[in-house]
């Protein structure tokens, strides 16, 4: 490898969305322990969020992910990401995407928490990530090659990022170089006990580029899906909040209705909202269920979960399924610009793992399929114009390993159990404190800047879960005040209105600025 090659840290929904838009002009190569084939846009259900019906606009999703996330966004990044989806998408449907229809042959656009329209494309019903990886991995060329190693360390020189180390499971490592490397690692949700995500998901991008020096934000704005279905303490899988968009209920076991009164949406009120009122529930020993009663042909629209529920022997006939709150996306991450790019030059970010700045404290729902469709693009477009100004190391190095001295970490279960208390849905600082000492006690000072290379993989594992740990819980301590999926139980109140407001200004004057040509979608652009 060397000019001309790309490495891409990931195998998910981000990573073959980049790799496709460079693969004709370069060699990509694909890390990831497992291959394609696990990870969360597998499972992604929903779908995605985009305003491309012609009675939607750009500009209405843009205030429906503002208001959703508490008006803490990048603002160009957000506007970016709305205005460019439907173009996009329309472009995966004439290469054969098929997303769902109605009998008429209309896109049939369903309804999630916190949108003021039908504007989520979802694909077999609740399989859209299963059937969106599928379209992509088929339109993946030769050239773009999956290389089954587990990066575990960037390799920065002189402040450029220009390669990756990898470990394989022999113990030995490798170095790679490449022009570009892009971090497309996902998210954490694994180092929690409960989570919709795949449970290899423990931070693993975020680990290495603060290893790296590269900057990360918001760590603290992690959010709860309200609907994470379960049984007998294990969790079974995700029950899409599209559910509730098709008339499900959340209900309690004596069937009260959870979010009656407690937001002018009801059961679609934004997700943060909604885990914290399933999360008082649990806190008042009460159980909490979705009532799926009132949606018609429910196995039909909801053929996966559907399965999911049958295969662990939860009675769909009862009209009830039972469900917890379970970490499910993380909004902050390696800080970027609109394309993508981290403060470490050649070094890109997408998809969870970025922190774009379009989801705030509290991601829109389906908003999440989206941003790695949008952002893709710009970081492979980015790597494309920029590839002309790069010189690099084209020699790979394999270095035979022999394991060393590394530090004895605390189970991997133990791990999440300390995370699951300090870090869930509502925190305190007396928590989040005693945290912090667990995590330093396990001499993660002596560890954490130190050589990994050396160690067992399970050990590189525990140490990245409780990094990513460390670094969450540092930020939702400096956060003094409740905001989002960010809840402090001892400052309850926000206490910077201003913000908000100061926001909402800079994004009035931003549309202002694009006056008619802002609302319109790209079917019927109107320009200023
Ligand atoms: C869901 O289907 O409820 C999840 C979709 C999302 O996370 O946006």
């Amino acid at each position: 490898m060397g000019h001309d090659s790309v490495i891409i840290i990931g195998t998910g929904m981000a990573a073959l969305v980049t790799a496709l838009k460079l693969c004709n002009e370069k060699n990509v190569k694909l890390f990831s322990k497992n291959g394609i084939g696990d990870g969360n846009s597998w499972r992604a259900q929903g779908g995605i969020a985009v305003a491309i019906d012609h009675t939607d606009y750009p500009s209405n999703h843009y205030e429906d992910t503002l208001k959703a996330g508490g008006y803490h966004h990048n603002l160009e990044a957000t506007m970016l990401m709305v205005e460019k989806g439907p173009a996009l998408l329309r472009n995966w449907m004439e290469m054969g995407m098929e997303f769902d229809r109605d009998h008429r042959g209309h896109l049939s656009l369903g309804m999630e928490g916190a949108h003021n329209s039908r504007r989520i494309l979802h694909a077999g019903g609740d399989q859209t990530g299963m059937r969106c990886m599928n379209f992509l991995q088929r339109l993946l060329p030769k050239n773009v090659e999956v290389i089954k190693e587990q990066v575990i360390d960037l390799q920065v020189t002189d402040g450029v990022c220009d390669g990756v180390v990898t470990k394989k499971a022999d113990g030995n490592t490798n170095t790679y170089f490449a022009e570009a490397i892009v971090i497309a690692t996902g998210g954490c949700g694994g180092i929690f006990q409960h989570t919709s995500n795949d449970p290899n998901l423990i931070g693993s991008g975020l680990t290495m580029a603060y290893r790296a020096g590269a900057t990360l934000s918001d760590l603290e704005f992690l959010q709860f899906h309200p609907t994470v279905i379960h049984k007998n303490g294990k969790v079974i899988g995700l029950a899409s909040e599209a559910l509730r968009g098709e008339g499900a209920r959340l209900v309690d076991e004596a069937g009260n209705i959870t979010m009656e009164n407690l937001h002018p949406y009801g059961d679609l009120a934004p997700r943060d909202v909604v885990a914290r009122a399933i999360h008082e529930n649990e806190r008042l020993q009460k159980k909490n269920y979705l009532d799926i009663t009132r949606i018609p042909k429910f196995k039909e629209r909801f053929p996966h979960i559907s399965k999911m529920c049958e295969e662990a022997g939860i009675d769909l006939k009862k009209g009830r399924i039972p469900v917890t709150t379970g970490a499910h996306f993380h909004m902050g991450g390696v800080v970027t610009d609109i394309y993508g790019r981290t403060s470490i030059e050649r070094l890109y970010a997408v998809g969870e793992v970025a922190r774009t700045g379009v989801h705030g404290t509290n991601r829109l729902a389906s908003n999440s399929l989206l941003e790695t469709v949008v952002f893709g693009t710009q970081v492979a477009e980015d790597i494309l114009r920029r590839s002309s100004e790069v010189a690099c190391k084209t020699k790979e190095t394999h270095q035979t390993m022999k394991l060393g001295k590394e530090p004895d970490l605390p189970a991997k279960e133990d791990i999440r159990q300390y995370v699951s208390n300090a870090l869930g849905v509502t925190r305190t600082s007396a928590t989040l404190q005693g945290f912090l000492t667990w995590l330093e006690n396990t001499g993660l000072q002596q560890w954490k800047d130190a050589s990994w290379l050396n160690w067992k993989i399970e050990t590189i594992e525990r140490a990245t879960m409780i990094t990513t740990a460390w670094l969450i819980a540092r930020s939702a301590m400096e956060r003094t005040e409740s905001r989002g999926a960010h809840f402090r139980v001892d400052f309850p109140q926000r206490q910077k209105k201003w913000r908000n407001a100061q926001l909402i200004h800079e994004g009035e004057s931003l549309r202002a600025k694009r006056t008619k040509g802002w609302k319109t979608n790209d079917q019927q652009m109107v320009t200023s």
